[in-house]
């Protein structure tokens, strides 16, 4: 498995950085694009359950299109992180750090594969809350679907536009660091 991982990355390597950072514009820059201008346009439609229905919609919108491309971050990433070598340059088989420098990229990879499960979560966290305003809507329970969507503009898409920033950062730091 290992080896076909290594061979798949150094025989596409350049298609499959590509994929990473397309992927990681597309999710991170949709996200900023709903929150700082959608988000404030929607605000501007006075009609309550309206302004609620093209909140769920937009939202539902963002995530079918960003779905495949979180997939395609962490399929692209494994095959970054193996690829590369981080471990095999930071340890010996048996697990012993024979380099302290190569030992700290490698302990960055996982501070990457570690943001990428929490805004992964995070995002299914979204899904489920604006499915739940959907059926809130539907039901005419405009308060349940106010409620449902409003953590997900004032802090859990916040959250996965910092937490994806951060992540981008580290690839630069990343790229730059051997
Ligand atoms: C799942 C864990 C992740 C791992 C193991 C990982 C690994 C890496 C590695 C090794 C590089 C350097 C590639 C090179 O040297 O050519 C990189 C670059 C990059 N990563 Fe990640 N990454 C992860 C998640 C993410 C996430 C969540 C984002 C953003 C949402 C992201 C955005 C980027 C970007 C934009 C670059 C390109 C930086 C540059 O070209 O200077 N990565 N990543």
């Amino acid at each position: 498995m290992k080896e076909f991982l290594v061979e798949t990355f150094a025989h596409h390597r350049t298609l499959i950085v590509f994929l990473h950072v397309i992927s990681a514009v597309i999710w991170v820059g949709g996200m900023i694009a709903i929150r700082f201008a959608t988000h404030q346009s929607l605000s501007l439609i006075s009609d309550p359950k309206l302004r609620l229905e093209r909140a769920a919609h937009t939202l539902k919108r963002l995530f079918a299109i960003v779905t495949p491309f979180v997939i395609v971050l962490i399929v692209t990433a494994v095959l970054m992180a193996v690829g590369l070598g981080f471990r095999a340059a930071a340890m010996d088989p048996m697990g012993n750090v024979i380099d302290e420098y190569a030992m700290s990229l490698y302990n960055t990879i996982h501070i990457k594969e570690a943001i990428w499960l929490i805004m992964a979560l995070n995002l299914g966290a979204m899904m489920w809350r604006r499915a739940k305003a959907e059926t809130a809507l539907k039901e005419g329970n405009l308060e349940k679907a106010k409620e449902m969507l409003a953590l997900i503009a004032q802090y859990m898409v916040p959250v996965n536009i910092v937490l994806g920033i951060t992540a981008i950062f580290i690839g630069v730091v990343l790229r730059n660091a051997y």
